[in-house]
């Protein structure tokens, strides 16, 4: 039985950034091919996925308690596509029993959460972030590679509705002439409905992506925009280090929001860990290398943790904040392996 969580045992990092949020990665493989993650010229059917690398359910519960020791109390589900992975609801029941964990939350793509969505809401997963970059169906396809159709992902979420998951935040990663005559659209299909719509800046995650600086559309562009035809009120954050700013529609009709990832970017408040599907821990996005837990987790978790904390007081990162002063382009982990 895993001690409870003890929050002087909570280790600060050399920012003085606490560890509060992990998202972990329960699968690298995905059945989308965004251009942005994942290209399909770069990393194709034949990729190497290694199914056999993955933490086993044990070796994540281990890790999840391990965690939650050092005051862990947000946990996101993510991937490649977290929905792919065998007996899904079975690990969320198993996550949602660990002590501390106050919210337990996925990312998906939904195309497959239409038959997932009852399970996992059972199984207590309390919260859901949908990716979605656009509604016009043609679009969609194209953009996920030619392998998603969009009516899947609206039957995932009223699937979704239905299980009981409200507020659910809607990620749409916006490109300068591909989507970017999408957002208005897409603003009026979620206003009123409790949902909760947020902009993404483009970024230069990975090295697959071809990322150019051209195709980012700034925040404050998209503000205008969506200010123009609906005025908007700008709102507090809900807690320290959270990455969107939160605009309220001035008609009440819900609430907004804007990752400025590239244009303002947040590294200071950052608290969030994230580990891949094979069990490496990288304390940024743009970590070059990740450090191999699995060794650690089979001593349990408290010898786990004690390992945790240490190696999280000597962070430093901050490259989002770094970024224009590099001289280089530094290697990234790819967005698929940490799952954003
Ligand atoms: C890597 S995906 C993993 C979970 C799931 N497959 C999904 O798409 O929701 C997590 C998030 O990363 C975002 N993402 C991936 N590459 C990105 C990029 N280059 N810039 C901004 N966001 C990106 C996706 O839009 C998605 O919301
Ligand atoms: S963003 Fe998500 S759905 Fe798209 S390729 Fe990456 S992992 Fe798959």
């Amino acid at each position: 039985m895993s001690a409870l969580p003890n929050p002087a045992q909570a280790p600060l990092d050399r920012l003085g950034r606490p560890l509060h949020d992990l998202r972990l990665s329960v699968i690298e493989a995905c059945n989308f091919r965004c251009g942005y993650c994942m290209p399909a010229d770069r990393v194709p059917d034949d990729y190497g996925f290694d199914q056999a690398g993955r933490l086993s359910f044990d070796e994540i519960e281990t890790l999840v308690r391990g965690f939650a020791r050092l005051g862990m109390h947000k946990l996101r589900l993510t991937g490649g596509e977290p929905l792919l992975r065998k007996g899904l609801p079975a690990l969320v029941a198993r996550l949602a029993k660990v002590a501390g964990i106050e919210d337990l939350a996925m990312t998906t793509n939904a195309s497959l959460l239409a038959r997932h969505a009852q399970a996992l809401r059972d199984a207590g997963l309390q919260r859901l972030t949908i990716s979605l970059d656009a509604l016009d169906p043609a679009l969609f396809r194209t953009l996920s590679g030619g392998r998603g159709e969009i009516d899947d992902v609206l039957a995932g979420i009223a699937a979704a509705e239905r299980a009981g998951f409200s507020a659910i935040k809607f990620n749409c990663v916006v490109q300068r002439g591909i989507n970017d005559h999408e957002v208005e659209r897409m603003a009026a299909h979620f206003r009123g409905t409790g949902h909760v719509l947020r902009f993404i800046e483009y970024m230069d995650v990975g090295t697959c992506n071809g990322w150019d600086r051209a195709r980012v559309v700034p925040s404050r562009e998209l503000h205008a925009r969506i200010d123009a035809r609906w005025p908007l009120r700008a709102l507090d954050a809900n807690y320290r280090g959270e990455v969107a700013e939160r605009h309220a529609f001035a008609d009440g009709a819900g609430e907004i929001g804007f990752i400025s990832s590239v244009t303002a970017p947040f590294c200071g408040d950052c608290q969030r860990a994230r580990v891949s599907a094979d069990g490496s821990l990288y304390t940024c996005l743009f970590s070059g290398s990740g450090q191999p837990l699995r060794s650690w987790l089979a001593e349990g978790d408290a010898a786990f943790s004690t390992r945790l904390a240490e190696l999280w007081s000597r962070r430093a990162d901050r490259y989002s904040e770094l970024r224009g002063r590099l001289s280089a382009p530094r290697k990234h982990v790819e967005m698929f392996l940490v799952g954003g």
